[in-house]
């Protein structure tokens, strides 16, 4: 069988899914039918389904030199399976639709006009003219709404559905961004748009669908990576999300270790010593189960990790303070800094310290 990718088409359509063995079949047929005159590609990216979509959509694409199948086996997430798609295309264009019927193959067309008119940016929109979102319940109408408000807070480029996820891009547009981009949760075009600020963008209406069959994928998680994202996007280069929530938590375990030290005195009646003690590794084992939970959670230690890892925060945080309290003796003595100062000078860096070793040793590799 000849190498399918090798072939170039002018347009790949990039169908990412996960369990939709109901609807895969419906959606290659509809798009083989709008594009039948056209050069193109479509490409499934499908991360193992347990309903085995991957399995339906390697038959059916046997005898379709056109049509290719990723099955992924050790990776999950919707944006990251829109990058393997654009990436294993040689397609001078790629557009991403759903694979559940949601998104409307006609205005495929549609795309491939605006390409050729010279657009670098394509997007289906549900808030433009010809727009809309269908039958969606409240709840989902305010989070869009909200979302949708947020995110034209950051981006330059004008744009009424930010959010959708059916939208293409010229490849070396694409080319452009690769490095830049967090393959997390489902806001991949936004993403594209705040880092392609000038790209000439076009928008086309369509209605958004009901789905018939499975279920969607977008829950809160997915709202909390897009909120994540926003911030990422916006001051993320100021202050990077994962140091702020680092802070934040060693701000919490500064507030636990006064509050331990108090327990050790009033409750338990132990001498002032044994109070730092507790303190301290009330403080250090909070922050651990903390920033494992919330700051690292991508990378987050599990079962057996675990004891490992809280070891190694030990470790590191008692380097950090050796770091603090030398770095603060020198201010004082050599400096000739006042101790006040001094002592948050020594604070911030051991915290440095501390955050980039964790980063590197406690929750990068797993000892
Ligand atoms: N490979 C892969 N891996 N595909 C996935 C994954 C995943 O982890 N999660 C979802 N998909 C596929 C689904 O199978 C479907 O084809 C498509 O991605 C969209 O997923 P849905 O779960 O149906 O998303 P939705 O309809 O709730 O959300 C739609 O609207 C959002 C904005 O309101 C999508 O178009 C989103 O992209 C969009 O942001
Ligand atoms: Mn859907």
């Amino acid at each position: 069988m000849k190498n399918k990718s090798a072939e170039k088409y002018d347009l790949s359509v990039i169908l990412p899914t996960f369990n939709e063995k109901e609807n895969i079949i419906l959606i290659l047929d509809k798009i083989r039918k709008v594009l039948k005159n056209e050069s193109y590609q479509i490409i499934v990216v499908d991360d193992n389904s347990p309903d085995g979509t991957w399995e339906i959509a390697q038959h059916y694409s046997k005898k379709l030199s056109n049509i290719q199948v990723i099955r992924r086996l050790n990776m999950k997430g919707l944006s990251s399976a829109i990058l393997e798609g654009f990436g294993s295309s040689n397609s001078k264009w790629m557009v991403v639709m759903d694979a559940d019927l949601q998104h409307d193959e006609k205005i495929l067309v549609e795309f491939i006009k605006a390409f050729e008119e010279g657009y670098e940016i394509v997007l289906g929109s549900r808030k433009t003219a010809g727009g809309g979102i269908g039958e969606w319940n409240a709840l989902r109408r305010v989070i869009s709404w909200v979302a949708t408000k947020m995110a034209l807070l950051i981006i330059k480029n004008n744009v009424s559905d930010p959010m959708s996820g059916f939208f293409g891009i010229r490849k070396e547009i694409f080319e452009n961004s690769i490095d830049k981009i967090n393959p997390r949760g489902f806001k991949l075009l936004l993403e594209l748009l705040a880092h392609n600020p000038d790209s000439k963008v076009h928008e086309i209406g369509f209605t958004f669908n009901k789905r018939l069959h499975g279920k969607s994928k977008l829950n809160t998680n997915v709202i909390i990576d897009y909120m994540e994202a926003l911030y990422d996007l916006s001051f993320g280069k100021y202050l990077p999300l994962r140091f702020l929530k680092y802070s934040i938590i060693g701000l919490t375990g500064l507030l636990l270790y006064q509050l331990f030290i108090w327990i050790g005195l009033n409750l338990l009646e132990i001498s002032k010593y044994y109070s730092i003690a507790l303190g301290i590794e009330a403080a250090i084992l909070s922050n651990y189960f903390l920033n494992n939970f919330w700051t690292f959670r991508d990378y987050r230690h599990k079962s057996i990790y675990i004891i490992t890892g809280l070891f190694s925060y030990h470790l590191i945080s008692l380097a950090g303070v050796v770091i603090n309290y030398s770095s603060t003796v020198i201010l004082i003595n050599q400096f000739k800094i006042n101790i006040y100062t001094a002592s948050i000078i020594g604070a911030v860096l051991s915290t440095l310290w501390n955050y980039r070793m964790n980063f590197q040793i406690t929750w990068k590799k797993e000892i």
